[in-house]
C-alpha cells in the first residue's frame, strides 16, 4: 500500500486512533510489534488553534514510530485548516481526519462522525485541510450515519475527489456506536467500487490474526486498522505479520513473555506521567488483555490487578500468579 510518497509494504497493519490509548509509548511498542503505521489519539482543532498546551504535547511523535499520523477532529473548517498546519509542523507523516468519532461531546455537536449528517461541510473541510498542507491527508469515518444512510460507497467518491490520500472505513454506523458487529461487506464494496484508487483501510473487530488475512483476502482492502485487539496485547501485530507472511500461527511464548510486555507497558506509562496516573491509564490495558482468559479462579486476582495502586502492589500480584502450565491456554487464546 502506497500513500503519497509513504510505502507501507504489502498488506499493512495499522494502529487505530484511539483516545487515551494510543499515546507515544503505546504506539512505540505496537510498532516494536510490527504494526506497520501508528495513529495519535484524536487531536481538537479548536483546542489546537487555542494553543491548549495539553493538547499541544498530544502531537508529539519520534523518529521510531514513523510512519505515523496524527488525526484532528472539528466542526469549523477555519479552524481545522489552521489546525492541520500546526499538526504538519510536528512533522507526522500523515494527517488523518476524524469524521467517525461517535461520542456524543464530539457527534453531537456536529464533529466527528456528526459529519455524516452534513456531507457537503465535511467535504468542505476535507478540501480545506488538503489545500492547508503539503503532507497527504487521509480520512477515517464510518458507514453512514445509521442503518437507513449508509452512503459509505458514494462519499467515498466525494472524499477521494477531495485529495484525499487514503479511506479507513469503520464497518459501522455512527448509531451502533461499538454494538453490534462491522459490516465488513459495504467496506469491500468501498474497495472493489472500480472508480476508487486511493487506497481503502478497513477497520472493525479484528481480532486474530486469521481473520486478518480474511479481511485483506475476501474484502481485498488495502490495509487493516486494529483497535480494541491490541489492548492488552501489544503483540497482536506481530502475529498477524507472521501469519499473514507465513500463513501459520507464530508458536506462543512463554507465559512469563507476554507478562514482561505488559510490565514493560506499566513502566513506561508510569515513566511518562507518574506513578497515580500511570497505573490509573494502563488499567484499560489491564482489564482488556486476553492474556489471564482461562485461569482457574482468577477473579479475585483481577479485582487486586484494578486496585493496585501502586508499581510495587501491581507486579507483587503478576508474579503471584500461576503459570506453570499456561503455554496451552496461551496457545488457545493465540487461536482466538
Ligand atoms: C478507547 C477507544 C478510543 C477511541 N478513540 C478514537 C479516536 O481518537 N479516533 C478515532 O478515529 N477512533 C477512535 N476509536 C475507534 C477506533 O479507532 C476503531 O475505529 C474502533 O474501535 C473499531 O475498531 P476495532 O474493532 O478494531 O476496535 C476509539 C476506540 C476506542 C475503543
Amino acid at each position: 500500500m502506497k500513500t503519497g510518497s509513504i510505502d507501507f509494504g504489502e498488506r499493512p497493519v495499522l494502529l487505530a486512533p484511539m483516545e487515551d490509548v494510543t499515546d507515544t509509548s503505546f504506539r512505540l511498542m505496537c510498532k516494536r510489534f510490527g504494526a506497520d503505521a501508528v495513529y495519535t489519539e484524536f487531536v481538537s482543532s479548536d483546542a489546537l488553534v487555542r494553543h491548549v498546551n495539553k493538547t499541544a504535547q498530544k502531537l508529539t511523535v519520534s523518529e521510531e514510530e514513523r510512519p505515523v499520523a496524527i488525526q484532528i477532529y472539528g466542526k469549523d473548517a477555519e479552524a481545522m485548516a489552521e489546525a492541520a498546519r500546526i499538526c504538519e509542523a510536528a512533522r507526522p507523516d500523515l494527517l488523518d481526519i476524524n469524521f467517525g468519532c461517535p461520542v456524543k461531546k464530539v457527534a453531537g455537536k456536529g464533529a466527528g462522525a456528526g459529519m455524516l449528517r452534513n456531507i457537503p461541510l465535511m467535504l468542505q473541510i476535507t478540501r480545506e485541510v488538503v489545500k492547508a498542507v503539503r503532507i497527504p491527508v487521509t480520512v477515517k469515518t464510518r458507514l453512514g450515519w445509521d442503518a437507513d444512510s449508509c452512503i459509505i460507497v458514494d462519499l467515498a467518491e466525494q472524499l477521494q475527489d477531495c485529495g484525499i490520500a487514503a479511506l479507513t472505513v469503520h464497518g459501522r454506523t455512527r448509531a451502533q456506536m461499538y454494538s453490534g458487529e462491522a459490516d465488513w461487506t459495504l467496506i469491500g464494496e468501498v474497495k472493489n467500487n472500480p472508480r476508487m484508487h486511493i487506497p481503502v483501510i478497513g477497520n472493525g473487530d479484528v481480532t486474530t490474526a486469521e481473520g486478518c488475512k480474511e479481511c485483506f483476502d475476501r474484502y481485498g482492502v488495502d490495509g487493516v486498522m486494529i483497535g480494541r485487539g491490541s489492548l492488552g496485547r501489544p503483540w497482536i501485530f506481530r502475529e498477524i505479520k507472521h501469519f499473514l507472511a507465513v500463513g501459520e500461527l507464530l508458536p506462543p511464548e512463554p507465559f512469563a513473555w507476554y507478562l514482561d510486555v505488559l510490565k514493560e507497558q506499566v513502566i513506561q506509562s508510569v515513566a511518562r506521567l507518574d506513578e497515580r496516573r500511570g497505573i490509573l491509564h494502563i488499567r484499560r490495558h489491564l482489564a482488556a488483555t486476553p492474556l489471564f482468559k482461562g485461569i482457574p479462579d482468577f477473579k479475585p486476582t483481577r479485582v487486586a490487578m484494578l486496585r493496585a495502586e501502586t508499581v510495587e502492589q501491581l507486579f507483587e500480584i503478576f508474579d503471584n500468579i500461576r503459570f506453570e502450565d499456561k503455554r496451552q491456554e496461551v496457545e488457545v487464546m493465540l487461536r482466538g
